[in-house]
């Protein structure tokens, strides 16, 4: 079964003036597009045909580079738009999350340096993230199609995502560092 690029929940100029019509058309219709069309490519014979896309990037982890990476980059993809929206970002953060926010990254300014600062600081491709493991909300980023779930299957799980063998950090907020080309940051 062949993999589609997931519609935008929003028109292609929503996110302006943070990113331009054109900026969000080249990102999804040809980048993310492409990470999809890659994929489909790959699929027939890999072994993980039939497998959701979640699946296949557990299963492709240091065991297929190149399916790991398209599925890897189609998946945050997927979960990358939703998070955006028409009239988002700025500090409206929901209530819970601000508290937390507050609780454990020193208030807003200081999450919000520190988002910017890991976005910045991602060599190339890359994923920076607002996540939770036990309980606490922590900043970090990843390189390439990396994502958070692939550390539940990985052996040791990289240091940069998960601290402690069999602990998950769950994202609820991406950044997508293309080259260092593009930054946009992700509030719901
Ligand atoms: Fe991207």
């Amino acid at each position: 079964m062949a993999f589609d690029l997931m519609k935008l929940p929003y028109s292609y100029d929503a996110l302006e003036p943070y990113m331009s019509a054109e900026t969000l058309q080249y990102h999804h219709d040809k980048h993310h597009q492409a990470y999809v069309d890659m994929l489909n490519k790959l699929l027939p014979g890999s072994g993980f045909e039939g497998l959701s896309l979640e699946e296949i990037v557990k299963a492709s982890y240091g065991k297929n580079q190149a399916v790991f990476n398209n599925a890897g980059q189609d998946f945050n993809h997927n979960n990358f738009w939703p998070w955006m929206k028409k009239g988002g970002g700025g500090k409206k953060v929901p209530g819970s999350v601000l508290a937390l926010i507050d609780r454990d990254l020193g208030g807003f300014d200081k999450f919000r340096e520190a988002f910017i600062e890991a976005g910045k600081t991602q060599f190339g491709s890359g994923w920076c993230w607002l996540t939770m493991k036990d309980g606490k909300l922590a900043v970090t980023k990843t390189p390439t199609a990396f994502h958070i779930a692939a550390a539940t299957v990985s052996s040791p799980p990289p240091a940069a995502v998960v601290n402690s063998p069999g602990s998950l950090r769950i994202p609820s907020m991406a950044l997508s560092a293309y080259r260092n080309a593009e930054r946009m940051m992700a509030a719901a």
